[in-house]
């Protein structure tokens, strides 16, 4: 049998007890960039002349940090991750904050018929409705993300072996809407040595230039944000301090 991506994970995450290991916030560069999740929407809503509300996968989520924030703003978010404590520890949370926690498959019930509050769809709105959150224990080597699925797709931090790294670009191509959104942030190989977070091995990091290959086979065109940065994080008691990342907006092109 092979080995359980998850087994790790769910120790760590116990031992984080209540506390969230990589703390209660959502990620700074998702939070940042939240609006384009949902005009991401919206114009692939306009394309299918059809309303609902956005659909967004959270990939190696873990506790649920992006997925919860992405819920509250009226979302219906799936987060997939091999950790089953992780994935508990999420649902908890979303309880407490009151946020449907639901199968994955109510994520797909069509509700064109029912319409859409409109204020879902609007960065801008000081009140929207609450979404739901679907929770999903898979391994993203084997599990498949859909075919033009998702409004948008979220990954923050989820390293892999390189062949597995490869298939999850190619399912997030795969399973984006046409117009659909990535937003990742990942480690970049700078970051190795630095003590501040992420994998022990450069291989298992992230560079813009695999990103511009795997996604857009070597074109910039269909980037909003490709960047590798440098920039203090404070996430938990996981990631601190001064860090090497690669941040990626990736909008699928429309057919
Ligand atoms: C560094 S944590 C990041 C968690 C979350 N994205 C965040 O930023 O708070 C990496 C996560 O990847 C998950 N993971 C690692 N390998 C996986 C795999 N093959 N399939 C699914 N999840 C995996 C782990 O269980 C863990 O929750």
């Amino acid at each position: 049998m092979p080995p359980n991506p998850g087994a790790v994970w769910d120790e760590r995450y116990a031992a984080a007890g209540a506390d969230m290991l990589f703390g209660d916030a959502p990620n700074d560069f998702v939070k940042a960039e939240t609006a384009r999740i949902l005009q991401a929407a919206a114009a692939a809503l306009a394309g299918a002349g059809s309303l609902s509300t956005p659909r967004v996968l959270c990939l190696a989520e873990g506790e649920g940090r992006n997925a919860l924030h992405l819920a509250a703003l009226g979302c219906r978010v799936l987060a997939v991750d091999a950790s089953a404590v992780g994935l508990q520890k999420a649902s908890a949370w979303a309880r407490r904050r009151e946020i449907p926690v639901v199968p994955p498959e109510a994520l797909f019930v069509d509700e064109a018929s029912q319409g859409v509050d409109p204020a879902v769809l609007d960065a801008s709105a000081t009140t929207r409705p609450v979404g739901a959150l679907g929770l999903m224990i898979a391994d993203l080597s084997q599990w498949s993300f859909g075919a033009a699925e998702w409004d948008a797709i979220v990954c923050t931090f989820g390293h892999f072996p390189p062949p597995v790294r490869r298939r999850v670009l190619q399912e997030v191509r795969r399973a984006l809407k046409p117009g659909g959104l990535f937003l990742a942030e990942f480690y970049n190989p700078a970051q190795l040595g630095r003590g501040t977070g992420g994998p022990s091995d450069a291989a298992w990091m992230v560079s813009a230039n695999e990103l511009r290959e795997q996604l857009a086979e070597g074109f910039d065109a269909p980037f909003e944000i490709l960047r590798e940065t440098e920039r203090e994080i404070t996430e938990g008691t996981a990631h601190q301090g001064l860090s090497a990342t690669v941040q990626v907006a990736y909008r699928r092109p429309s057919l």
